[in-house]
């Protein structure tokens, strides 16, 4: 930390002492003012944007913790290899939601790093950000049990959804994002209650908890559909998302095809 940081710190300490404790600090009104010169404002404002980064990442933290031991479902725990959290920014302005970890993700203990978190990366790419600028996490934390000796992955069931959803609120809640975006219509249901097909969900603004809202294809299912159309969906959906971020979108972007 630099040092006039460091200096804000401690006037900040003084004040809460001054303010809380029985016993105030010997340092006077005028000293702190004069401590806290106008030059040195903007060090404050940076300063305390480190401090809400610093209290985000120890929210997060300790959510993770507890998520880490989380026995809700029973079946799901016994299953699992480990949890999975959630990867990104804390401070993440674009926040996608997915569905649940799948073998791969549940060996890595990171989402979407299989063949559908490829091509989530690559698609986060193509939108100009890099994957560690913004927040990834499912709606279930664990991987959804499948039979002994069967390959693939299953959809959760509503129970599941219900029993883990309040994990996700929690990272939605600390981390704040601009724009959250709900990957596929399974996530929808777990996010919002609500069942509805794609065709009638993805491409429009959508609210949850005065956020807005995109949904769009899971890129699941653009690994199965690898149709232009569908793919280009997707993009159009992300460029709606990049416009309501307010970042410039370059004519190369506009022609884009997944
Ligand atoms: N599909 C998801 O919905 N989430 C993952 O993390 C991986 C695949
Ligand atoms: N459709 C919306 O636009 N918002 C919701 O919260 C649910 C469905």
């Amino acid at each position: 930390m630099q040092f006039p940081s460091a200096l804000d710190l401690v006037v900040r300490a003084l004040e809460q002492m001054r303010e809380t404790s029985l016993r105030p600090p010997l340092a006077s009104r005028k000293v702190l003012d004069e401590l806290r010169a106008p030059e040195r404002a903007q060090n404050l404002t940076a300063l305390s944007g480190q401090v809400c980064t610093a209290s985000k990442i120890g929210k997060l933290r300790e959510l993770q913790t507890r998520v880490a031991v989380c026995t809700k479902c029973p079946h799901l725990a016994r299953a699992r290899t480990q949890t999975v959290f959630g990867v990104g920014d804390p401070d993440a302005e674009l926040m996608f939601i997915g569905e649940a970890p799948g073998a791969d993700e549940d060996a890595q203990g990171e989402p979407f790093v299989g063949r559908a978190g490829q091509l989530l990366t690559r698609i986060i790419k193509a939108m100009g950000f890099a994957r560690e600028d913004v927040y990834i996490a499912n709606i279930l934390k664990c991987r959804p049990d499948m039979p002994a000796g069967s390959f693939g992955n299953r959809v959760p069931t509503p129970v599941e959804m219900q029993t883990c959803r309040p994990y996700l609120v929690e990272q939605i809640e600390v981390i704040q994002p601009k724009v959250l975006v709900a990957l596929g219509a399974v996530a929808v249901e777990g996010l919002l209650g609500v069942r509805g097909t794609m065709r009638d969900l993805r491409g429009r603004w959508h609210t949850y908890n005065q956020m807005p809202l995109m949904i769009t294809y899971h890129p699941a299912y653009l690994l199965r559909n690898q149709t232009p159309s569908e793919k280009r969906k997707v993009w159009e959906d992300m460029l709606l998302v990049l416009e309501r971020l307010e970042r410039p979108i370059s004519e190369k972007q506009r022609n884009y095809f997944l």
